[in-house]
């Protein structure tokens, strides 16, 4: 049978090289050296880096490229982008917001990422964006999966009708249950909302993703009952703990408590780096915090750890373009991860390890896989970080479905060569 792709002369994300990849009916079905089969489409991807697509774990779909809409966000603080986007959700339509996600979701696509997961705001009685994102949901799903969280951004207490609203998203088709305890009225409301949550969950057999703990206030500690939650009712592997950010500013012997909690109740971790850096530390002076969690020591205890982006052009964050490199780079450098390994795994971090927080069937590059890839124009994963590489071929399924032309510099320069590859460059010995 012949093949409908075969990519030739792999890289791949866990140093082996010149690699071959068979697809055939939507999967891989061979991935070694030297493969001679025909093919309905040959990509030859010599000395390129070959990756499962890219997933953005964490994202606020009804929200993107709304930017400047009713206004900009003065302090550049999350409270002003709240309450900015409480100004804004009245005036959303239907039409307005599913054109904007799809907008962005081929921007997305163009960027290698074939999954993400997004938070959608139930306290707008209309739930005009949860019908209209179930709606882009559906039309999508050929080459994006996208699930959504049911988000009580004003809070599911402190909000007249979250409640409500919460369970109606549900019956609507949201996949997956989310919450704010930090943003409820009292310390209390937080455990308790958090309770309500995952008894949810585990009564509708969901998934669950918590903002928790979005705050400099190290005494924020939401994410302790989130795993008590979690051991409670019997949710290990099924709960998220979205930002976690006070855990930057807690002493070291509590989060030294609280890590193996984590790691027992095995709660994915999702910081989201672009964000975190500029939304947290703001009431600070000199030094600023960074605000980040503690990813390398997540690491260490075996918690999964993801890195989403959060957000783009939105009323929280006026830059982001789609590319889980960038929030690879930016978790890189405000984490210090900078080792060869720890570099490596930040490639990991919007790749695989999102692909467990989603519970993705089928992804990664073995025999059996989707056919999802995406070509880079780089040599390895930490090179694609270092340059921000280009994605060359997008494929979904075996298909090609994006397609950018590599990044050639032409130079003319007294006494150097015409042309230079700038993405491709490593010292030699010497
Ligand atoms: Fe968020």
């Amino acid at each position: 049978m012949a093949l409908d792709l075969l990519v030739k002369g792999a890289n791949l994300p866990d140093g082996r090289t010149n690699i071959d990849i068979a697809c055939a009916g939507g999967r891989i079905t061979a991935i070694e050296p030297n493969i001679t089969a025909e093919a309905a489409r040959v990509i030859d991807a010599t000395g390129r880096l070959v990756s499962p697509p890219f997933i953005d774990v964490h994202f606020h779909m009804d929200a993107t490229l709304s930017l400047g809409l009713p206004r900009m966000n003065v302090s550049g603080t999350l409270l002003e982008g709240i309450a900015l986007w409480g100004e804004l959700k009245p005036l959303l339509t239907h039409e307005a917001v599913a054109e904007r996600a799809l907008r962005y979701i081929d921007l997305a696509v163009s960027k290698g990422m074939l999954a993400i997961r997004t938070h959608v705001d139930i306290c707008d009685d209309r739930l005009t964006a949860v019908e209209a994102l179930v709606e882009v949901r559906k039309q999508v799903k050929p080459y994006l999966d996208l699930q959504l969280v049911a988000f009580p951004q004003d809070g599911y207490y402190r909000s007249r009708n979250a409640v409500k609203n919460l369970d109606r998203a549900l019956d609507l088709g949201v996949d997956i249950v989310g919450g704010i305890p930090h943003f409820e009225r009292t310390m209390e409301d937080g455990p308790r909302s958090l309770k309500a949550l995952c008894e949810i969950a585990a009564r509708r057999g969901l998934l669950v993703d918590i903002h928790c703990d979005e705050t400099d206030d190290p005494l924020s500690r939401h994410i302790e009952a989130l795993t008590h939650e979690t051991e409670r009712l019997g949710l290990q592997g099924r709960v998220t703990g979205s930002h976690l950010t006070s855990m930057h500013s807690m002493d070291n012997y509590y989060a030294s408590k609280l890590l193996p909690l984590i790691a027992e109740a095995g709660i994915h971790a999702v910081p989201n780096p672009l964000i975190n850096i500029t939304l947290q530390g703001r009431h600070d002076t000199y030094p600023k915090r960074r605000g980040m969690t503690r990813v390398p020591e997540m690491r260490a205890h075996g918690i999964n750890v993801a890195f989403g982006q959060d957000c783009t052009m939105d009323p929280w964050y006026s830059l982001g373009g789609a590319d889980m490199l960038d929030v690879a780079h930016m978790g890189l450098h405000v984490a210090q991860m900078t080792s060869r390994e720890a570099m490596r795994f930040c490639f990991e971090a919007v790749t695989t390890n999102p692909a467990k927080v989603m519970q993705l069937d089928g992804y990664g590059l073995a025999v059996g896989c989707n056919a999802d890839l995406v070509v880079i124009q780089a040599h390895d994963t930490i090179e694609a970080i270092r340059m921000r590489a280009r994605r060359l071929t997008v494929v979904r399924r075996g298909k090609v479905i994006a397609e950018t032309a590599p990044e050639v510099a032409s130079l003319t320069l007294p006494g150097r060569p015409a042309h230079l590859d700038p993405a491709s460059y490593f010292p030699k010995a010497g």
